[in-house]
This record gives structure tokens, sequence and C-alpha cells, in this order.
């Protein structure tokens, strides 16, 4: 059989959801996937795309989605405690995630019904509520099956809090990425040189709501590898995970 590449140049993750599986049309043996989950700031977004570029897999960071659908509910004046009013939006916005084309400090280019909205859905008021508009089971069924539809082969990285135990338990390598939080606050302030006060007590309550919320809490599978990343260099990181990935038979 022939594994071809699939065309990225129109990454449409949510939203219409009648095109919302059409990445999975390859051929050959099932995409390889690495869950990558852990609490923001733990590294994900640094050694995610590092591991896909050294394997020739795809990454998505599954967080941009959360956050696009909080900044939609945001602009729409829907309340982040409606849960089913959000839904609706990631059900009906399309949401496309693409290789980045400015050097602004985004990391993909995000576009909302056509609209970039990159640098946007980093904004304060979307990192106070993107944990609210997560935690709704509706919100999370909206947005389970573009996580999974954009898996492909040879192989995926999908970053996030519940890829590992919810969205794809079955993948042969899942790592938690960890970090203390006084670490990963000192990395994010150093990022957005917000105040590190604020970034740390801010962390700690995203941390909390994620990890306490009824649906799909933020949290280790059993079978998950930890790594803790306060004082490890990412290519360190990379490598054990590269290493850990061919050890269970990945390609790449
Ligand atoms: O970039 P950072 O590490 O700060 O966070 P993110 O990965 O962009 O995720 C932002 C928020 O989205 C998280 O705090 C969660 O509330 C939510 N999220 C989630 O619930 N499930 C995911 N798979 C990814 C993100």
């Amino acid at each position: 059989m022939d594994p071809r590449p699939v065309d990225r140049t129109h990454d449409r993750v949510a939203g219409d959801s009648s095109a919302a599986h059409t990445f999975t049309d390859v051929a050959g043996p099932p995409p390889f996937v690495i869950a990558l989950d852990g609490p923001a700031a733990s590294g994900k977004s640094t050694v995610g795309p590092a591991v896909a570029e050294r394997m020739g897999y795809f990454y998505l960071d599954t967080g941009v989605l959360y956050r696009a659908i909080t900044l939609a509910a945001i602009s729409h004046g829907v309340a982040l405690d409606d849960g089913e009013a959000i839904a609706h939006l990631a059900r009906t916005v399309c949401l496309e995630v693409h290789p980045p084309t400015r050097d602004d400090g985004r990391q993909v280019d995000v576009l909302m019904d056509g609209q970039d909205v990159s640098l946007e859905i980093r904004q304060p008021a979307v990192d106070r509520g993107v944990s609210a508009a997560s935690a709704h089971q509706s919100v999370r069924a909206a947005l389970g099956a573009p996580q999974r539809g954009a898996i492909r082969a040879p192989g995926t990285i999908l970053a996030g809090r519940d890829i590992g135990t919810v969205i794809v338990p079955e993948a042969p390598l899942k790592v938690w990425l960890t970090a203390s939080v006084e670490e990963r606050a000192r990395r994010r302030s150093a990022q957005t040189g917000e105040d590190l006060a604020a970034v740390l007590g801010a962390m700690r309550q995203r941390d909390h709501v994620d990890g306490t919320r009824a649906v799909a809490p933020m949290k280790p599978a059993v079978d998950a590898v930890e790594i803790v990343t306060d004082g490890l260099a990412p290519e360190q990181i990379v490598e054990e995970i590269v290493a850990l990935a061919r050890s269970r038979g990945a390609p790449g």
C-alpha cells in the first residue's frame, strides 16, 4: 500500500464537522500516536514540535482548540458557564491550524472562520477563561472528534491534558510532562514578560480547575511515562521521548 502524505495546506480541525474526519484517509499501518499530556508550561509545546520534526510526525497542540473556542465565546458574549452555547460554537465555528506564517512569537497560525486569531488566543482574558470553558462535557465532546480526526500517518503527537486518558487511551506511548509550578511560572513569565507573581497565581488557579474538574480532569494515564522537566534541557527530553517511541516500534 502507498501511505501517501496528506496535504496539510488546509487543516480544518474543528467546526463544520462534516469535514472533521477527512484526515484519516491514509493507507498502511495505523499512525503511531504519542499522547503528550501535562500542565501549563511543562514543556509540551517546546518538546512536541521537536519530536515531531525528528520523527517526521504531525504535531497538534490541542490547547489551541480550547483557547480558540474560549475566545469565540468571549467575543460572542457567551457566558463561560453556558456549556451548551460554547459547545454549539465548537460545532459551528471553523477552526484551522497551519504552520506559522509570521515570526511574531506564534507557534502556529490559528484561523477562526478564516480570521487570524493566533495572538488573540494567548490574551490574558483567554488565559483566565479557558479552564472554565473547557470544563464542560459538551464542549469536550464537541472537540474530541476533531482531535482524533487530526491523527495521521506515519505518526502524530497530540499535546493536551487528557489525550492519554480520554482522547486516545490506546496510544502506544503516553508521556506526562511536568515541572514544579514555580519553574513553570518562571518559564511562562520569561516568555510573555508578565509579572512572575501574577503568572504563578493564575497558573495555580488553572492547575486547580483543570485537575479537579468532573469531566476528563488533567491527570497522567496509569501507563504514562512521567518526565519531570525541572533542570532538564529540551534536547534531553526530546531524546528520551524519541528513544521511548522507537523502543515501542514507532516508525520514523
Ligand atoms: O499553553 P498552556 O500550557 O498555558 O495551556 P494550553 O495547553 O494552551 O491549554 C489551555 C487550557 O485549555 C488548559 O488550561 C485547559 O483548561 C484546556 N485544555 C484542556 O482542557 N484539554 C486539553 N487537551 C488542552 C487544553
